[in-house]
């Protein structure tokens, strides 16, 4: 019996084949309102596949009756939601462990893109500006300052480990102190802020985060410090950010998250003092063809009645 999928937006070609071999795949780039669906196929459709950033509304979750499961190709679910799944009684599943040291070497990344100012070097190679004018502004060392993490789970542990391989103090702040992490934890984010040379967010996003990171915390991190975002763009003020780095406020930020994805605010876009990304934080081949794996072995699971290899929750 053919299994009806609604996948949602745009994975590796391993991820369409092994999706395509298994199932009878109606596929959207952009999670569709239930009216852009024929409604047989509302009605035929018992699985949703659906990359993390793009999710699953109340609308479309309402509408589909035979709706069963929800497999997520990533880790947040702040775009799922999951309310509404509960409700209807769908579990919903995700791909944690796999992406995290993706994540962490795209933030490790940008703290040192910002510091070197690798891509500022970039340009001013190619435009000339070294022949003409010399050398370089100096960077500043990381080495010796202070990381400070926001949000000590998988993602912010990589992080974290690998600020300490790269000589600096780590500190982190969380709901809750760590008992098994050996970094020093400071649970006011102002505090952790006012001690950060670099603020690197890594915590979950959704209601509970959101703007955690305003502009009490970006100015404690001040006028040398940097804020580097992998997480969500909710979780960070972006009026309060641009101000901030507009204003002197704030050193610098390198940022592959957004309030809007995927065109950032204009004003963003205009500073000198911000490195941007297109969220592509789990980007690799290798890492996004194992997440779509694993999104693909917890439909098949559902659909063959064993138990999800990754629940939500
Ligand atoms: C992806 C992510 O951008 O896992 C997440 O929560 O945000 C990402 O890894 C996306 O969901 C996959 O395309």
């Amino acid at each position: 019996m053919t299994i009806d999928v609604l996948s949602i937006g745009s994975f590796p070609e391993a991820t369409n084949a092994g999706l395509a071999s298994r199932f009878a795949v109606t596929h959207h780039l952009h999670p569709p309102v239930p009216d852009a669906l024929a409604p047989e196929l509302r009605d035929r459709i018992r699985g949703i596949a659906t990359e993390a950033n793009r999710g699953a509304n109340r609308a479309l979750i309402m509408a589909l009756p035979g709706l069963e499961v929800i497999s997520l190709f990533g880790v947040g679910t702040d775009n799922v939601d999951l309310a509404a799944a509960r409700e209807r009684n769908v579990p919903v599943t995700n791909t944690p462990g796999i992406l995290t040291h993706e994540v962490a070497d795209l933030a490790i990344g940008l703290m040192l893109a910002s510091a070197r100012q690798i891509v500022f070097a970039d340009r001013y190679v190619r435009d000339g500006t070294w022949a003409s004018q010399g050398p370089i502004p100096l960077g500043r060392t990381v080495a010796g300052k202070t990381m400070g993490v926001v949000g000590l789970g998988g993602i912010g542990r990589a992080i974290a480990d690998r600020g300490a391989a790269f000589r600096m103090r780590v500190i982190y702040s969380g709901p809750r102190r760590k008992p098994d992490a050996s970094y020093e934890y400071v649970g006011d984010l102002v505090e952790l802020a006012r001690q950060s040379d670099y603020l690197m967010v890594a915590c979950k996003g959704g209601p509970e985060t959101r703007h955690l990171v305003g502009a009490a915390v970006i100015e404690a991190l001040g006028p040398t410090g940097t804020l580097i975002n992998v997480a969500r763009g909710s979780v960070v003020d972006e009026e309060a950010l641009i101000k901030a780095l507009s204003g002197g406020l704030l050193g610098h930020a390198a940022l592959d998250v957004f309030e809007r994805e995927p065109d950032p605010a204009p004003a963003l876009l205009q500073l000198p003092n911000v490195i941007v990304q297109p969220h592509h934080g789990s980007a690799t081949l290798e890492t996004r063809i194992a997440i779509g794996q694993l999104m693909i072995d917890n439909l098949s699971a559902h659909f063959a009645g064993q138990r999800l290899p990754t629940p939500v929750g």
